[in-house]
């Protein structure tokens, strides 16, 4: 199924609490909260406070991407702030598999990401274990970017990775994000991308945010139609 992930990083910061009550009114499934440290990326946004807000601004599921060092530091922080998806990157994690299982047991559904030149290969293992797997189709740190062209393929190979599992990886979402509009949306859901992560193109619509939504979810569904025909 697709789902739609509007990031508030494109969003009025002074705002925040209407841009989710926005989203939510314009038909999103998720807000995704980009977190950033200055250390793993260049910029710095929020952290457990800013989320704790944000769950009272909406009853979405919070889809959080940490794009911090060490985010073992800051999981139960980000689980009391009301995350309901904590996705790490695989470049900040030598323990993986117990930075996931520690999402787990905190009752928060886990996800893992990776950055555009990180391999396939460094998730391989860990696909039983986690709900989603998010692949950067810009490199991390800014809203606003070109979506790089062979993500697709990387998704397609990905989508094809999880199929290989069969039943220990059933179900897991692959997301993309960074860059990710009208234009773009269509490949990387027929390669296999179901949950879409978009900031500029939802936030930034020249129809407003609402519209936004709805055309980044009709490409995709036609997208995936076509698929599955
Ligand atoms: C980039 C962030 C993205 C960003 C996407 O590091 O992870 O979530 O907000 O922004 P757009 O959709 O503008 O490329
Ligand atoms: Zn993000």
């Amino acid at each position: 199924m697709i789902k739609i992930a509007p990031s508030i990083l494109a969003a009025d910061f002074a705002e925040l609490g209407a841009a989710v009550r926005a989203a939510e009114a314009g038909g999103a499934d998720y807000i995704h909260v980009d977190v950033m440290d200055g250390h793993f990326v260049p910029n710095i946004t929020i952290g457990p406070p800013v989320v704790a807000a944000l769950r009272q601004a909406t009853t979405l599921p919070l889809d959080v991407h940490l794009m911090i060092e060490a985010p073992e530091r800051y999981l139960a922080d980000f689980a009391r702030a009301g995350a309901s998806i904590l996705t790490v990157h695989v470049e900040t994690c030598p323990h993986l598999h117990r930075t996931v299982q520690a999402i787990r047991d905190l009752g928060v559904r886990p996800g893992v990401t990776l950055n555009p030149a990180t391999s396939l290969e460094s998730v391989r293992e860990i696909l039983p274990y986690v709900t989603q797997v998010l692949v950067m189709t810009v490199n991390p740190g800014f809203g606003g970017q070109s979506y790089i062209p062979t993500m697709t393929a990387k998704v397609a190979r990905l989508a094809a990775m999880i199929a290989t599992l069969g039943p220990e990886a059933d179900g897991v979402d692959i997301e993309v994000d960074g860059g990710i509009d009208e234009t773009t949306v269509g490949a990387v859901v027929a390669a296999g991308a179901n949950v879409l992560v978009a900031g500029t193109s939802i936030f930034r619509h020249e129809g407003g945010m609402t519209a936004g939504i709805r055309s980044l979810r009709a490409a995709a569904e036609a997208a995936q139609r076509n698929r599955s025909a």
